[in-house]
């Protein structure tokens, strides 16, 4: 993955004719940032297209049973809800607070979260097939 990071850029810098092609689309501008969010990337804990469901961690409950706790699945989400969940001000539907026990709060601007947004709704069209 570092490798794919590091030839990135010489890989649009070698591409010079073909410029405005060999730009990145906002859907892979998304999914870069969705893996390197400038903190724990967000396929860490939602998996890899966003649809959690894969184990985060395993922990024992007071009564000594234990637990495992999944990421859960993002691809659903609103523009809107997505930016108020990355600075941990997401409402749920009866319009309670939900605060982040577990998910950090990050620092990404409109765009970036918009092209995030645009990654996970791609992801959620490609797996209808
Ligand atoms: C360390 C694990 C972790 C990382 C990394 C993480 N999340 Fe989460 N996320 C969670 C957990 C756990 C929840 C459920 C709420 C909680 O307990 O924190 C959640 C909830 C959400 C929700 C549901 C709404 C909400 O706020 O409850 C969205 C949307 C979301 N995450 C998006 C993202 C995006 C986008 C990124 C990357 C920028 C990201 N998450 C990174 C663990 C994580």
């Amino acid at each position: 993955m570092r490798l794919i990071l590091l030839l990135l850029p010489i890989f649009l810098l070698s591409n010079e004719n073909n410029r405005t092609e060999s730009f990145l689309s906002d859907i892979e501008y998304g999914e870069m940032l969705y893996n390197n969010p400038r903190g724990i990337p967000c396929s860490k804990c939602h998996g890899k297209q966003g649809k959690g469901g894969h184990k985060i961690a395993k922990y024992y409950d007071k009564y000594s049973n234990p637990k495992i706790l999944k990421g859960a699945d993002i691809t659903k989400y609103t523009l809107k809800e997505l930016e108020a969940s990355l600075s941990n001000r997401f409402r749920d539907k009866k319009n309670h607070r939900v605060r982040h026990k577990i998910m950090p709060i990050y620092y990404l601007t409109y765009e970036e979260i918009r092209a995030i947004y645009l990654y996970l709704k791609s992801v959620k069209k490609k797996s209808k097939y």
